[in-house]
């Protein structure tokens, strides 16, 4: 009896203290912290901030050549000033230091350090230039995370076929040699390439469609792919046996990895979705994981081709040498992630060569998105914890960085659906960590300010500061987003309603 007593009240106890934990926990689980193991910064890029476009010995890259020849910029307008960061790269740190971010991915122009984009002229004061940046960087507490191509590549290079030129795996080489020389010190983290997606793709649309088509749509969208996957492995083998001993710094890549929704329920758009994602993602991860481009992608191209009357794939093949420096040769992966599209299957067959129609499918946003920024938020951010769980589970849970997040709207500096995009997308990360087991190290918002957004210029507004881009001091101002980003920061805590 008195046993019975006692045990029952040993329950009871027991019970009271699970009740009170509980609702500890339940207050504690009403917020959610980031611990240390993830940085946080921003990110821009050379071409977009720097301005200075030939000074100091800089030399013509095919931005420059875009913007002052041809109407390919929707608004006319070029990077010649932009936001002026080369002079004012000191204005950047500061705004950076006072969010309490740690981490500054920038992009070093290929032309200030080699104007000919070749290894036999280096420019002395662009490699002063980025060195006293560095130095500048470090100073201030904020780690630079350096890109090493950001889209300008020598005008020189581009003559002589850009990207469908073999050589330009040479080319790129020598150029991330020098930077591994010169800052390999200082820098530890980079960034080889910044989206081939969208420069392989989407730009030789563009150009195709508003320039000149020099190159056949169809084939060299792979070419350049192909050699920029190259590039990358050649890169980082040459990083392990020259500089990782003495220097011990992290190679990556950043890839474009938007997320997809099948338009309907059909078994035909969910399938359609997976070609989607290996058509813009998995055609650069499986290589870099496995050695080889997707199996369907190889099957797809190759029966298309014959089909259109070619001898062989439009796609090109890795030697066996090729894919074992292929194989594993990253130690992170870059997401850049922005927004969703829907998906629908898409089986025509055109007898006209085009990535477009090897893909087999149609994407597009909802027009509601744009009159509903909370359910599009919703369904961007969504969609990031799907495109995580999926590159954890087919691509061997490599370590991230989330290399790009930001949120496009008309500007003005009270951006609530910001601050909303930015919250929203730091609770989906806190999970992909936490609950999912993904190893995202760093989250960079695109971008620390309002920048030149390539073909559509000044329009989109991304900034956490905006550019007064009338005032010759491009003064920069807080937009509400930068606020919120540096109380956040204080605690790296949010608190979920
Ligand atoms: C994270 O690092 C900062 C600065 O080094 C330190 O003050 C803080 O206590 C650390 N936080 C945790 C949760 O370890
Ligand atoms: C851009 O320049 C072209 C040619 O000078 C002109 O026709 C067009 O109206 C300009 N566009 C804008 C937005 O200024
Ligand atoms: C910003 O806009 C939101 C919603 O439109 C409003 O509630 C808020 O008060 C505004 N904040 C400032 C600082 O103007
Ligand atoms: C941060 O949290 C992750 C995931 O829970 C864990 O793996 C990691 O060890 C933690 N890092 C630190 C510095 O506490
Ligand atoms: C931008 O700068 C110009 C020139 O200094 C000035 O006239 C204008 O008022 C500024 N615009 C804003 C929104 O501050």
């Amino acid at each position: 009896m008195f046993c019975y007593q006692f045990l029952n009240l040993k329950i009871f106890v027991i019970m009271i203290a699970i009740f009170v934990i509980a609702i500890l926990g339940g207050v504690r689980c009403a917020s959610i912290t980031f611990n240390n193991s993830t940085s946080f910064g921003v990110a821009t890029s050379a071409y977009q901030i720097e301005g200075a476009w030939n000074e100091n010995g800089k030399g013509e890259s095919i931005w420059d050549y875009y913007t002052h020849n041809t109407r390919l910029i929707t608004d006319n307008s070029t990077g010649d000033v932009a936001c002026d960061s080369y002079h004012q790269y000191k204005v950047d740190i500061d705004l950076i230091k006072s969010m309490g971010l740690k981490q500054y991915r920038f992009s070093i122009a290929w032309t200030r350090i080699l104007p000919t984009g070749q290894i036999d002229n280096i420019n002395q004061k662009g490699l002063d230039h980025y060195s006293n940046f560095i130095d500048a960087l470090i100073a201030n507490g904020i780690e630079p995370v350096v890109t090493m191509y950001h889209w300008d590549h020598p005008r020189s290079l581009d003559i002589l076929g850009g990207w469908n030129h073999p050589k330009m795996v040479t080319y790129m080489r020598d150029y991330a040699d020098t930077l591994f020389f010169h800052y390999g010190d200082r820098v530890k983290t980079w960034i080889t390439i910044n989206e081939p997606h969208s420069v392989c793709v989407v730009l030789a649309q563009y150009l195709a469609a508003r320039v000149d088509s020099t190159f056949p749509l169809g084939t060299s969208e792979y070419m350049c792919a192909h050699h920029m996957l190259l590039a990358h492995s050649e890169i980082w083998g040459l990083y392990q046996r020259k500089y990782k001993r003495t220097q011990r710094g992290k190679i990556g890549i950043a890839l474009s990895v938007q997320s997809y929704f099948p338009a309907t329920d059909s078994l035909e758009d969910k399938l359609a979705v997976e070609r989607v994602y290996e058509y813009t993602f998995g055609w650069f991860i499986n290589p870099l994981v496995f050695g080889d481009y997707p199996t369907g992608m190889k099957k797809g191209i190759q029966s298309r081709s014959l089909q259109q009357g070619f001898q062989e794939s439009r796609l090109p093949k890795f030697s066996k040498l090729q894919q074992i420096t292929l194989r594993q040769s990253f130690d992170f992966i870059g997401v850049n992630n922005y927004i969703s599209f829907y998906v629908r299957a898409d089986r025509t067959l055109s007898q006209n060569p085009s990535f477009t129609n090897d893909r087999q499918a149609t994407v597009f946003e909802d027009p509601e998105w744009n009159t509903n920024y909370e359910k599009k938020i919703k369904i961007y951010t969504t969609g990031l914890g799907n495109i995580l769980r999926h590159i954890r589970d087919n691509y061997k849970n490599p370590v991230l960085f989330i290399s790009e997040q930001g949120y496009n709207n008309q500007g003005g500096l009270n951006d609530t659906d910001r601050v909303l995009y930015i919250k929203s997308a730091l609770k989906v990360v806190w999970n992909a960590i936490n609950v999912d087991g993904i190893r995202i190290k760093s989250y960079l918002i695109w971008s620390l300010m309002d920048v030149f957004e390539w073909v559509s210029g000044y329009a989109p507004k991304l900034g956490l500061y905006s550019v007064n881009f009338t005032d010759p001091k491009r003064t920069r101002t807080p937009k509400e987003s930068a606020k919120f980003i540096t109380e956040f920061l204080k605690t790296k805590t949010l608190t979920l309603s």
